[in-house]
């Protein structure tokens, strides 16, 4: 069969590295790929904010199934596009993917389906803020309502702050259009984590839980960015815990989003802040998350093919997944001013001793490849994914690939997965 992976990052190359293994595929296209992803995918030209540019894409190709990896796409409505021709394609169509692409959407379907969240209000005047902030205790989050590429949330400490962003978001000049409508939130506290479930619509199938590292320097310092690092065990999420999310999260969205016409097909990432008043939801991304799919896939031992088609045709259950015991480290190598400006085109050294090494990958976020030579050509440039038997030696296996690559100005966090080490 002929598989198209829509997108160009380090998840996308995660999802070719994985696809390719499987003996179904007999062509693999990804659009528009990058120079790493080159090595396992034909990559092809594709505009992903253009859903013409993709129609007239898979007209030519004529995919037996698509797999999107980015958000925008799927909320301008790639998948209800594909299905009209009668294209098999695995996600949520437009209406479904507004659990990602509204904010406001997302925080009222929770409240009305009792699905654990912070407290929040929504606002479409700066009136209507001020009123509003003298409820909340400090620090607040404040969120623009749309997708603006991680730039959305501000954690305010003071509420003379809060009320600046919001000003900021409401009058456009921060991340225009997305910020119409913001929303307040109380500030929680604890672990962060990814938990992703497959869904056919009905039913759900947890995958194995993984945990992001969002802020781009060591201890959770600086700014945020998309994702400097992610791991992912066994232990990271016990079988009760697991279930309870199942049944107190994931199931009631799943059938939440049916109740209200709008039918839920695809990946759904929950993610979460493990609070002392239990598991919380943070946002819903409705596709895979990056960097915690490389992690993930990683530990992933069955045909992923077979999962996607399972979601696509209505009948996902437990035995499309069989996953490795081991646990997986992906440490992020971004440019430098990364997750501000940065330059690209910088000449990678290191990755031919790195593929030599076992049990370790490397997945090209943004790099090019001219006459064999790898250069950067994004923030986030590698995302280098190690697996072992325990968490402590997968991560020593990354670090010591990391070490063996080089380009000017990299910079990379040294923590990952730090924290549950030392527990
Ligand atoms: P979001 O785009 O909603 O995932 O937010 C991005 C990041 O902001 C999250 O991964 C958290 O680190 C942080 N965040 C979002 N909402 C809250 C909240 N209510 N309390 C604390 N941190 C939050
Ligand atoms: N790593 C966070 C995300 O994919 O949204």
């Amino acid at each position: 069969m002929k598989v198209l992976v829509i997108g160009g990052g380090g998840r996308e190359h995660a999802l070719v590295w994985k696809l390719a293994q499987s003996p179904r595929i007999t062509k693999l296209y990804c659009a528009p790929g990058n120079g790493g992803i080159a090595l396992d995918a034909e990559c092809v030209p594709a505009d992903v904010k253009n859903l013409d540019s993709l129609v007239a894409l898979a007209t030519k190709l004529q995919p037996d199934l698509t797999v999107v990896g980015p958000e925008l796409p799927l909320t301008l409505g790639v998948v209800d596009e594909f299905q009209s021709h009668g294209w098999p394609i695995f996600g949520p169509t437009r209406a479904a993917a507004q659990l990602e692409s509204s904010k406001s959407f997302a925080k009222e379907f929770m409240q009305r389906h009792r699905i654990p969240t912070a407290h929040y209000a929504i606002c479409k005047t700066v009136d209507e803020v001020r009123a509003t902030l003298p409820h909340f205790h400090t620090p607040i989050v404040v969120k623009a309502d749309g997708l603006a590429a991680g730039k959305g949330v501000v954690v305010a400490k003071t509420k003379e702050e809060a009320a600046s962003v919001a000003v900021e978001m409401l009058s456009g000049k921060m991340v225009g259009a997305a910020g119409t409508l913001v929303v307040l939130e109380e500030c929680l506290t604890g672990d962060e984590l990814s938990f992703l479930v497959f869904s056919d619509g009905e039913r759900v199938v947890p995958l194995v839980a993984a945990q992001d590292h969002k802020r781009v320097g060591d201890g959770d310092s600086g700014p945020n960015t998309g994702g400097m690092g992610a791991y992912s065990t066994a232990t990271i999420v016990d079988d009760k815990m697991r279930d309870w999310l199942v049944h107190h999260i994931a199931e009631p969205v799943i059938a939440g989003m049916k109740a209200e016409g709008a039918e839920y097909k695809g990946v759904l990432y929950c993610g979460l802040m493990m609070t002392a008043r239990g598991p919380m939801v943070l946002e819903f991304n409705c596709r895979f998350g990056d960097p915690e799919t490389q992690p993930i896939l990683m530990r992933l031992e069955s045909d992923l093919v077979e999962a996607l088609e399972a979601s696509v045709g209505g009948r996902v259950s437990e035995g499309d997944f069989r996953w490795s015991p081991d646990a997986s480290a992906c440490v992020v190598i971004a440019s430098a001013g990364y997750p501000g400006t940065f330059e690209a085109g910088k000449k990678i050294a290191g990755l031919e001793s790195v593929g030599a090494m076992e049990r370790v990958k490397v997945f090209h976020a943004a790099t090019s490849r001219r006459d064999d030579v790898y250069f950067t050509s994004g923030g986030r440039v590698l995302g280098v994914t190690a697996r072992a038997p325990d968490l402590a030696t997968a991560v020593e296996r990354a670090y010591a690939a990391v070490s063996m690559i080089g380009f000017e100005g990299m910079h990379y966090r040294k923590d990952i997965a730090a924290r549950a080490l030392k527990k």
